[in-house]
């Protein structure tokens, strides 16, 4: 692939052309793109690939200034075909970029990864950004240009920002750039990104032990059934979904045990922390008044949910189902802590959902939850949930710190069931040694 001046000006003109024709702002997307990329002042011989690359204008584009190390992944054959037919790039890659390893691409190859438009709600979900980052060589950069995230009106274009910011406090990106920007006709408001891949690193608490001795005073303090000085008063605020969901009259527990064993830990206050399954917000609003401040709620429900908004103790409220593996709408390994208080039910979450909520916690990370005694009794699907935990413990992917534990009282006089659980601090970068095929 090394066109002549000539034809890389021929091509400028009719490339720019056929984009401009597409409307939307898609030509300032490519021209915002080509702009900043030249700003970074990347040696001639990078090696980019381009993705999503549609027509090809950002080839041409890139070409007329000297860089010819560029490949193009895209996942419609016909644009595949009309790029090779134009001989615009090194490599041709037909794949979709739909989850970890989708590409078919090795770790680390490629010092720039490029998109005008690839993330987009018909097109490449924003949470497979990990792919992408994972065939970046450390220290190389992902930029795209995309619709601005509001207009796509998806969870997952919310909460991108959330997720890059997730990404960078646990050291994989650092986002260099984010600006806005819109298109001559002043009617298509975009965003562009520049973030740069780290390698990672656990978080500080990752090679700390749960000694048996804390193990012992965690067991002690959740056993321990003495009435507490506060009793949770919480009739007011159940919603009629709630009560429908799930009836839960008399002193519940479950959040204030699960509290009492994370506080145990003596984290930093800065970890960040998902209530899964957050209802009305109560075990967020025990976690808050310990001044743990930096906590996202998460539940099925919108009526729920905005109860819990209007307590004001979440930073994002996310509106999801949590089921099998990639319901979530958040990015691998997202936080330090997740806590679920009578968030696995019959109805509710079933253990199924264990594999996703173990990719979304951070390697080291905890998993702190209780639940209704007896779950295997009442429901088929729960009659494995033990051996769901211990198969995953065996696999290495998590280990078992406490549970099951057994305590009276989770809700009037019947007993509930804590577990500790922890991702396995060797998952860390383990997708960066897996083997795969080179374009
Ligand atoms: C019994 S309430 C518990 C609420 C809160 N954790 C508490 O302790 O008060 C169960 C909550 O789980 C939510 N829920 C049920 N199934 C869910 C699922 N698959 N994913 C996320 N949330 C779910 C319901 O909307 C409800 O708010």
């Amino acid at each position: 692939m090394t066109l002549g001046f000539d034809v890389l000006h021929e091509l400028e003109a009719t490339k720019t052309e056929e984009v401009t024709k597409q409307g939307n702002g898609e030509l300032e997307k490519v021209n915002k793109l080509v702009e900043e990329f030249l700003q970074m002042k990347i040696p001639r011989n990078a090696e980019i690939l381009d993705v999503a690359a549609g027509s090809g204008i950002l080839s041409v584009m890139l070409q007329s200034q000297g860089y010819c190390h560029i490949d193009s992944l895209d996942e419609d054959v016909e644009a595949v075909n009309e790029q090779r037919k134009l001989n615009l790039y090194r490599n041709y890659i037909h794949r979709s970029v739909k989850g970890m390893r989708s590409t078919g691409l090795e770790s680390d190859i490629y010092d720039v990864v490029i998109t005008a438009g690839g993330f987009a709600k018909d097109a490449i979900n924003p949470l497979d950004i990990t792919e992408l980052l994972r065939i970046l060589r450390p220290e190389g950069h992902l930029l795209w240009t995309m619709r601005a995230a509001q207009e796509e009106r998806s969870t997952e274009f919310g909460l991108l920002n959330a997720n890059l910011r997730g990404l960078e406090k646990m050291g994989k990106i650092k986002i260099v750039k984010h600006q806005a920007f819109i298109d001559f006709e002043a009617t298509h408001p975009g965003e562009f990104y520049l973030v740069k891949r780290l390698p990672g690193e656990l978080p500080y608490f990752a090679n700390m032990e749960v000694t048996s001795n804390l193990k012992q005073q965690i067991q002690h303090l959740l056993k321990d059934c003495t009435e507490k000085s506060q009793v949770i008063r919480f009739y007011d605020e159940w919603s009629s979904k709630y009560e429908e969901d799930l009836v839960m009259v008399g002193n519940y527990s479950g959040h204030t045990k699960c509290v009492e064993a994370f506080l145990e830990l003596g984290l930093k206050r800065s970890v960040s922390i998902l209530d899964l399954a957050c209802g009305t917000g109560l075990l967020g609003e025990e976690t808050v008044k310990n001044g743990y401040v930096n906590i996202d709620g998460l539940d099925a429900s919108i009526q729920m949910l905005s109860q819990a908004r209007n307590k004001n103790i979440y930073k994002e409220h996310i509106l999801a189902v949590v089921h099998g593996v990639g319901s979530l709408p958040l990015v691998d390994d997202a936080y330090d802590v997740i806590m679920s208080s009578n968030g696995f039910a019959p109805g509710q979450i079933y253990p199924e959902a264990l594999d996703e909520i173990v990719r979304i916690l951070r390697p080291g990370g905890y998993f702190i939850f209780t639940m209704r005694d007896g779950l295997a009794d009442a429901c088929p699907k729960f009659m494995g949930f033990q051996t769901e935990l211990d198969d995953l413990e065996k696999n290495n992917k998590i280990e078992i710190v406490i549970g099951p534990l057994v305590f009276e009282k989770f809700v009037l006089d019947h007993p509930g069931v804590f577990y500790m659980i922890r991702k396995s601090a060797q998952l860390h970068l383990a997708y960066n040694n897996s083997p795969a095929a080179s374009p």
